[in-house]
């Protein structure tokens, strides 16, 4: 078995970082039921696996990790596990703040953080105004986020703005596009990590992952650490990216 840092040397020497890395942090659940606990308990131990991995990205320079960290369909879990949920990320947020700024992370969020509690909306808003000049990694957090609902929502607002003449139709293009959308100013993500098994986006960055490498693991989101963070990041390193081009020929010696 490689240690971190064999796995981390490796990345480091083997080629390109992906410059930002999206990650569906998913099977909290299954991970508690597997031992007879409650769902709350997978969320909690979900949180472990968060700070192994924002740690972990920050250590080999990634630039910018974006974690899905409650969909707008998640309010319709139990009332008891949504709020489980928010008092997790708003302690959590609390307590790692000095973390973040000892460790130079901005954070900033993606979703309608207004739908949040007052008290929890304030604290997550102080981080962000707190972070905002850090220059190391940016940890996105997805937060009452449906990739549908921003998609609307750009339309909604380009049409607004076409209405008062800010622009001609054949200026929307998929760079204004992107512009209007909540993930405005970030890069589309290089690779996209889904633990627990699930094939599907689940209403993750819609727009933004149309090229973007997906790597998908059995490993349920508790479990998750910086070895497996690593190996996501080696697998991509291997992969080729066409963009709809065809393989690129080898250069042969002497042309
Ligand atoms: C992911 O784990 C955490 C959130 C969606 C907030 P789940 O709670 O979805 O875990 P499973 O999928 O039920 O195992
Ligand atoms: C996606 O996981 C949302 C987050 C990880 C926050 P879900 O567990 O909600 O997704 P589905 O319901 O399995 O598609
Ligand atoms: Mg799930």
């Amino acid at each position: 078995m490689s240690s971190i840092n064999t796995l981390k040397k490796q990345i480091l020497s083997q080629g390109e970082l992906p410059n930002h890395i999206a990650i569906i942090m998913d099977g909290n659940g299954r991970w508690a039921k597997k031992r007879g606990l409650p769902r709350t308990v997978g969320h909690k131990y979900g949180v472990k696996a968060v700070k192994k991995v924002v740690r972990a990205a920050g250590e080999i320079g990634i630039k910018y990790l974006t974690l899905y960290t409650f969909s707008t369909e998640n309010w319709k879990r139990p009332k008891k596990e949504v709020s489980a949920i928010m008092n997790l990320l708003y302690e959590t947020t609390r307590r790692e703040l000095n973390e973040l700024l000892e460790n130079n992370v901005r954070l900033i969020t993606t979703g309608d953080i207004e739908a949040l509690s007052p008290r929890r909306r304030k604290m997550l808003k102080e981080a962000i105004a707190l972070t905002a000049n850090d220059t190391g990694l940016t940890l996105n957090l997805a937060l009452n986020y449906s990739g549908r609902f921003e998609i609307l929502q750009a339309v909604k607002n380009i049409a607004v703005d076409y209405a008062k003449g800010a622009f001609k139709i054949d200026d929307i293009d998929g760079e204004l596009f992107s512009s209007y959308l909540q993930t405005n100013g970030l890069p589309d993500p290089d690779l996209l990590i889904r633990t627990s098994g699930e094939m599907r986006i689940s209403n993750f960055l819609l727009w933004q992952t149309s090229y973007t490498e997906m790597y998908i693991t059995d490993v349920l989101w508790p479990d998750f650490d910086e070895k497996e963070f690593y190996r996501a990041i080696i697998d991509f390193q291997g992969r080729e990216r066409r963009f709809g081009r065809v393989k690129r020929a080898k250069k042969s010696k002497g042309t």
